[in-house]
């Protein structure tokens, strides 16, 4: 008979196995995946259909049918993390970080993935608790919840982690004690098999409990500085025979005398107490002999004579020991220990002859100011000729006083520029594309950015280059072994950060692409966050941050439709046709004035091209733009004189200004742009749009505007002082002391608050800087020049995506990484400005950047931070600088690299406005008026209003007859 019905089903089920295991992606992760990118408001281009395994999707691996990796680094979601993570319960890996914008709280759910070996959250914005359940992942190795905003106290089920590694809950909020085990729950001495305990930067608290460490446990690295831990280092921290690197540094409260077992710690290279409140005698280190870096100032240790161990540690680098008492003459010794490089020795008691001979090639400072030393003799056989700071000593006032060894920065070499990688071009470098950089092998392309930060590096000094060659070879080799499609790597600008770690720029170059796929990004960012690149161990610890890697062409889908917070994009480059159109709904719109309302050519134009509101008056033909005049060619070559040289006040990116006197009397400044520029004819309109719709006296006002015989023209207030940046370089000669600077930057950032806060639709100006920043008769700042600026959406919280425009130096650089322009940018900008200020220096000169020097100079434990060398000396004596402590905060905050933790400009205003109350410079500016005047009275005739970027064009004019609406 025929076949068996039994063999047709077997057959048909084989077939749907065969289907099954071929071709589907598990039905749980595939739907688990699908409601993780529903939270998110972008996904990887080819998160598609339902077989994520079968189609590789980016940023997921599997094994099998089922997702065991999900890797999406740097692809810029916001959103959360769904807890339909849960879904996927397979899942090994999980790798989330830099993301800035994915936050809101953990899901519990995430301690089902019993799978889970590595969960890395690095860099994100998480909040809330870290849920207790992520104790129950059995099979956990790597946890890395770094730099979020976690809050809450540590759960002490994280004891239960048997198999973890590396632990890193550094740079969070977290408050609470260190959890310890008791009969019932586990605690952090149960961790025996990890190495890395990285707690450093949150606000834990309480004693650090004895129990808590134990011969069982292989720690490697120890980190729990800037906290606020309070009594003693318990006894039991000598039993870590393994511990390479110790940082307490900055628990201020932390006390006690350091135990004197900590010499049984012979592996420890890198040890950090400095900024607490110890007590008892200076620790002895004799037989801790692979020490390189030791750090133990600012401590409140029994005066002691200078220890013999000072001179028996030969890998040591590094000796900072400032303020603690020390007496007796300083070793020669130590000037010849073989590594050593920097001794920092500032406060002490150090006192009879200074005696260098023979001092290490390796030496590069030696500071022993406020010490007592009495005389100095520097060996004839290798003379030390680099940095010795002597100030404050009895030697500097026995007639040598003018020995440069006494002056405040002390004898030393030109000051190198940080150290860059440097780019190997054969022959002229070419010139890239905006948003791409030159890469060391001098080839234009897309690199991937972020910063690296080591915690506790064995060396200081950053003049040292091979340091960093030697990093970027390693870290290139580690690239290529895995076969990633990497050129080359570049490391800028290493510095010290106020939490005493090692900071630095780190670009990744795509070979044989211009710009990286978001394959490649999911891997080369995984190697960094995943520690699978191990830096040379002179280093240390590290963690890395990427930034935001933007895809060509949109690669990345999104999903939710953000078109309702589009904002209103007013002369946007996007190209040459899209300039074409705009321009030709300019002209359609003037030439059809007369007739009555303009028509709408195209929706993005239409708020624009609306509010050029025609008040058509019996009495004029010409017709108005809300509140600005137009004016003919001829009525503004009479007032000019004919544009003659004699009234020519300036020259900018883009034409010349001159200065005229309308028929009322009012003085006025004329900026004609050079005919036959499309940047110029944007700047032009954008300008007029936006100024004749701001009215506030630290906006410079524009009294109107001529679009006439093929030229343009645009006619603002006179105002008189000049610019700030001419003020600052004395060019202006009005003199600006502490609190008229503190007035100056209070109207600057009232006149920006007004702009993005007041101003309907908000307005991002994008190009501040303290040439835009224009002084009248009473020194009122007043902001100028909206050649860049930009409208943002009705709800003023919107972002833009946009080419990169601005002024080097006070570019946000995230802005610059995302081409995301929000308000924050102008915050940043304006945070440079507020540096620029102080220092009277150009925020960026020979490679020294403002923002870098200060954040790297900033010792928040001294008076005026310790900045006094930055500091502009026509500031006058720092003793008359109230305030300024909290104006160097809030500039700081400004330029803090993510937008979201910079401040809003009203925030700004208000910390200004309270400064420059502790200032007393709160008094009405009637006095200065006069004052001014007479530095004003040298000023050359000829208006300085050069620029030093296209863009840098500024008006000027006498004071305003306008009235003010409130
Ligand atoms: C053990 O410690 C936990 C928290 O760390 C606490 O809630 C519990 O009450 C303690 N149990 C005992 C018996 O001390
Ligand atoms: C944690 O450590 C304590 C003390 O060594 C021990 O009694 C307890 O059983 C450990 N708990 C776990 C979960 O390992
Ligand atoms: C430092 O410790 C001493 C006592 O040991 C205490 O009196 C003092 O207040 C502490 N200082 C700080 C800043 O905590
Ligand atoms: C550790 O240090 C203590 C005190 O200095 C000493 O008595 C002990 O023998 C040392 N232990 C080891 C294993 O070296």
């Amino acid at each position: 008979m025929g076949v068996s019905p039994w063999i047709i089903v077997f057959l048909f089920s084989v077939l749907l196995q065969g289907f099954a295991t071929l071709a589907d992606t598990n039905i749980q992760d595939t739907s688990g995946l699908n409601g993780i990118a529903a939270n998110w408001d972008t996904k990887p281009s080819n998160w598609v259909g339902n077989d994520p395994c079968t189609d590789k999707w980016i940023g997921i691996i599997c094994t099998g049918n089922r997702v065991t990796s999900i890797r999406l680094s740097s692809f810029g979601m916001s959103g959360t993390l769904s807890g339909d993570i849960q879904s996927l319960s397979e899942l090994q890996y999980l790798d989330l970080s830099y993301n800035k914008k994915l936050g809101g709280s953990l899901p519990p759910s995430i301690g089902t993935l019993t799978k889970l070996q590595n969960l890395i959250l690095v860099g994100c914005s998480f909040t809330g608790e870290i849920p207790k359940e992520i104790g129950q992942l059995s099979n956990l190795i790597f946890l890395s919840l770094n730099s979020n905003k976690f809050t809450g106290s540590i759960p002490p089920s994280l004891g239960s982690l048997s198999k973890l590694y590396w632990f890193d809950l550094a740079d969070n909020q977290l408050t609470g004690g260190l959890p310890i085990s008791n009969g019932t729950t586990p605690g952090l001495d149960n961790l025996t098999n990890t190495k890395h305990f990285h707690f450093g930067i949150n606000q834990l608290s309480g004693s650090i409990p004895s129990q808590i460490f134990s011969s069982n446990m292989k720690l490697i690295h120890l980190l729990l500085d800037n906290n606020k831990f309070s009594g003693s280092i318990p006894s039991t921290l000598g039993l870590l025979k393994t511990l390479e690197v110790l940082r307490f540094d900055s628990n201020a409260q932390l006390t006690g005398s350091v135990p004197t077992n900590l010499n049984n710690l012979t592996s420890l290279a890198e040890f950090h107490l400095a900024n607490c409140n110890l007590t008892g005698p200076l620790p002895d280190l004799t037989g801790m002999n692979s020490l390189s870096f030791v750090d133990m100032s600012n401590n409140s240790f029994s005066a002691s004579d200078v220890p013999t161990w000072f001179t028996t540690l030969p890998p040591l680098t590094s000796l900072y020991l400032e303020n603690l008492r020390i007496s007796g003459e300083v070793p020669q010794g130590l000037f010849s220990l073989s590594s050593i490089q920097t001794l920092r020795l500032r406060g002490n008691r150090l006192n009879g002859t200074l005696s260098i001979a023979d001092p290490s090639n390796q030496l590069q400072l030696v500071d022993l100011r406020d010490n007592a030393i009495t005389a100095v003799t520097i060996g004839a056989g290798t003379p030390y000729k680099k940095t010795l700071m002597l100030a404050g000593n009895p030697f500097c006032n026995q007639g040598n006083s003018d020995d440069a060894r006494c002056k405040a920065t002390g004898q030393s070499n030109p000051a190198l520029p940080p150290y860059k990688t440097a780019s190997n071009c054969a022959a002229l470098p070419p010139t890239c594309h905006s948003n791409q950089l030159l890469s060391p092998n001098c080839i234009c392309s897309v690199p991937y950015r972020g910063t690296l930060f080591f915690r506790s590096p064995g060396f200081s000094d950053l003049t040292n280059s091979s340091y960093f060659i030697q990093l970027e070879n390693t870290m290139k080799t580690k690239f290529l072994s895995l076969s990633l499609p990497v050129d080359s790597i570049s490391i800028r600008d290493p510095f010290v950060d106020i939490n005493n770690n090692l900071e630095m720029s780190l670009e990744v170059y795509p070979s044989g692409k211009v710009q990286f796929g978001e394959q490649d990004i999911s891997d080369v960012a995984f190697i960094l966050s995943n520690q699978t690149y191990k830096p040379p161990p002179t280093f240390g610890p590290y963690y890395f941050i990427g930034q935001y890697y933007s895809f060509a062409n949109g690669v990345l889908q999104t999903s939710k439709s953000k078109k309702n917070h589009l904002p209103l994009i007013v002369g946007v480059a996007v190209g040459g046709a899209a300039v074409v159109a705009a321009l030709l709904a300019l002209t359609i719109c003037i030439t059809r004035r007369k007739k009555g309302s303009p028509k709408q050519t195209e929706d993005r134009s239409q708020s624009y091209v609306s509010s050029w509101d025609i008040k058509s008056t019996s009495t004029s033909t010409a017709p108005q733009v809300r509140g600005a005049r137009m004016f003919s060619f001829d009525e503004l070559k009479k007032i000019t004189n004919n544009f003659s040289e004699a009234n020519d006040i300036g020259t900018g990116g883009y034409g010349k200004v001159y200065r005229g006197t309308l028929p009322t009397g009012q003085l006025v400044a004329v900026k004609r742009s050079q005919q036959g520029s499309l940047q110029g004819n944007l700047e032009f309109r954008t300008e007029i749009e936006l100024l004749s719709r701001v009215h506030h006296k630290n906006v410079v006002s524009l009294v109107g505007f001529c679009f006439d015989q093929g030229e343009q023209m645009l006619v603002y207030e006179y105002v008189p002082n000049g610019t700030l940046k001419e003020s600052l370089t004395g060019k202006s000669g009005v003199r600006l002391d502490w609190k008229r600077r503190l007035r100056v930057v209070l109207g600057a950032a009232k006149g920006i608050a007004y702009l993005h806060e007041l101003a309907e639709p908000p307005i991002i100006h994008r190009d501040i800087k303290s040439s835009n920043v224009l002084l009248d008769e009473r020194l009122n700042a007043k902001v100028s020049d909206f050649g860049l600026s930009k409208l943002l959406g009705e709800d003023g919280r919107g972002q833009i995506t946009t080419q990169v425009k601005g002024t080097m130096g006070y570019l946000d650089p995230e802005y610059y990484m995302t081409q995301q322009l929000t308000d924050k940018s102008d915050v940043y900008s304006f945070g440079v400005l507020l540096l620029e200020v102080i220092t009277a220096k150009k925020p960026l000169e020979r490679g020294r950047y403002v923002v870098n020097e200060v954040k790297g100079a900033v010792d928040r434990r001294k008076d005026m931070y310790g900045l006094h060398e930055l500091l502009d000396p026509a500031l006058g004596a720092s003793s008359a600088l109230a305030g300024l402590e909290q104006y160097i905060d809030l500039a700081l905050r400004c330029v803090e690299e993510s937008g979201v933790q910079r401040p809003p400009m009203g925030e700004v205003v208000s910390e200004i406005e309270r400064i420059v109350k502790m200032a007393g410079a709160g008094a009405p500016i009637a006095e200065s008026a006069s004052d001014s005047m007479s530095y004003y009275a040298n000023r050359t005739p000829r208006h300085p209003y050069g620029g030093d970027s296209p863009s840098d064009y500024s008006g000027g004019g006498l004071p305003s007859t306008r009235v003010e609406p409130k």
